[in-house]
């Protein structure tokens, strides 16, 4: 019998997720494709991580990252049972699928959004609805119900749009459902607001938090996911039981118990996604006003489509991410906002390009 043949019907149908590409570390590329952090994190953060390579590596971490709990329930003034830790937002991800979704069953998310979670669903044979965003990129509150999906999946701020929607409508949501609502809050520390103070008025409001983007860990995979205490306690079976490494415990917690030393990089980053989303505009790309660490830029008219202006600024060396799965995006790029140095860089790029037009 063929091997291929044992493998599950949904996994074969699934084409996987694809990430942004991630070329060697020596390779010199202006890396604006996968909204990592341009800042290494504070010397705190270095020196923790320094003073755990010893003779305990040997041992397993602590399956709970308790400490990593604590340290996050201290940050963010909840109850440690009401943390749970992932191996980056993704793992959370996938263990409340392992959680809620049995076959057949619904997840909804407005579309379009972070295209995980529709790989997520299929994998463990679910069903999921995209649901388009209003036009005014509000959220599609009547046709999320109408799905009757038990997951919904609201990114705030959204990838690859960057706009957060107003925290009332997310209110709103949780309140005329009684499916499980998910806030990815991989970018709000790059928002002007959050969802954490809903947390306690909806128990079924379940929030993520990513240590990739604003506080620069994208390499040690560690998530937050916030949530009623009963809720945590089912998540906690389905985890892989020793999800976090000892490494990534250690230097979560030295980041939430320093968290302000973050601070300085992200409102650089704030900044410069206000210059970049001027300058973009002046060279003909439209772009929203962007919540998030990235811009979604549209390209000017011209005989450079979105695909095109992605690989010719390849051969300069920098990278951006084209969804051209996606007909909606077939124009657009998204943009990691960095340093000011490597914004102009990316902006000197681009002048280039448009002089040979
Ligand atoms: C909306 C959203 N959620 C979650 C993630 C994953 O974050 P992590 O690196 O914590 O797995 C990403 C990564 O790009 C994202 O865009």
């Amino acid at each position: 019998m063929n091997p291929l043949s044992l493998v599950r019907p949904c996994v074969a149908a699934t084409e996987g997720y694809v990430p942004g590409e991630q070329p060697s570390d020596d390779q010199p590329v202006l890396k604006l494709n996968t909204n990592e952090n341009p800042f290494a994190p504070p010397p705190v953060v270095m020196q923790a991580l320094h003073d755990a390579i010893n003779d305990t590596l040997r041992l397993y971490p602590e399956p709970t990252s308790r400490s990593v709990r604590q340290a996050a329930a201290a940050a963010f003034q909840l109850d440690a049972d009401h943390v749970v830790v992932g191996n980056g937002s993704d793992d959370l991800l996938t263990m409340l699928m392992r959680t809620f979704i049995a076959p057949g069953d619904g997840v909804a998310a407005p579309d379009p959004s972070y295209t995980l979670y529709a790989t997520l669903t299929r994998l463990q044979d679910g069903v999921f609805h995209a649901v388009p965003w209003q036009e005014t990129l509000d959220l599609p509150i009547e046709p999320l119900l109408a799905t009757g999906a038990k997951l919904m999946m609201i990114a705030r701020p959204n990838a690859p749009t960057g706009h957060a929607v107003p925290l009332q409508q997310v209110s709103q949501l949780c309140t005329a459902t009684s499916a499980i609502v998910v806030l990815d809050e991989a970018y709000a520390d790059f928002a002007d607001d959050n969802g954490l103070p809903l947390l306690s008025h909806h128990h079924n409001l379940v929030i993520l938090r990513s240590f990739s983007k604003s506080l620069s860990l994208a390499g040690l995979r560690i998530g937050l996911g916030f949530l009623s205490a009963a809720l945590a306690e089912q998540m906690h079976k389905v985890r892989d039981s020793y999800n976090l490494d000892r490494l990534a415990q250690v230097a979560a917690v030295a980041a939430l118990q320093n968290l302000e030393q973050f601070q300085p990089a992200v409102q650089a980053i704030r900044t410069e996604r206000h210059f970049l989303t001027l300058e973009l505009r002046r060279r003909g790309f439209q772009v929203a006003d962007s919540q998030a660490n990235f811009v979604l830029a549209t390209v000017p008219a011209g005989r450079r489509g979105g695909q095109e202006w992605c690989s010719d600024l390849k051969t300069l060396n920098i990278l951006v991410r084209y969804f051209g799965h996606d007909p909606r995006l077939a124009d657009k790029l998204r943009i990691t906002v960095a340093t000011h140095t490597e914004m102009l860089q990316l902006l000197a790029g681009i002048d280039r390009l448009l002089e040979s037009n």
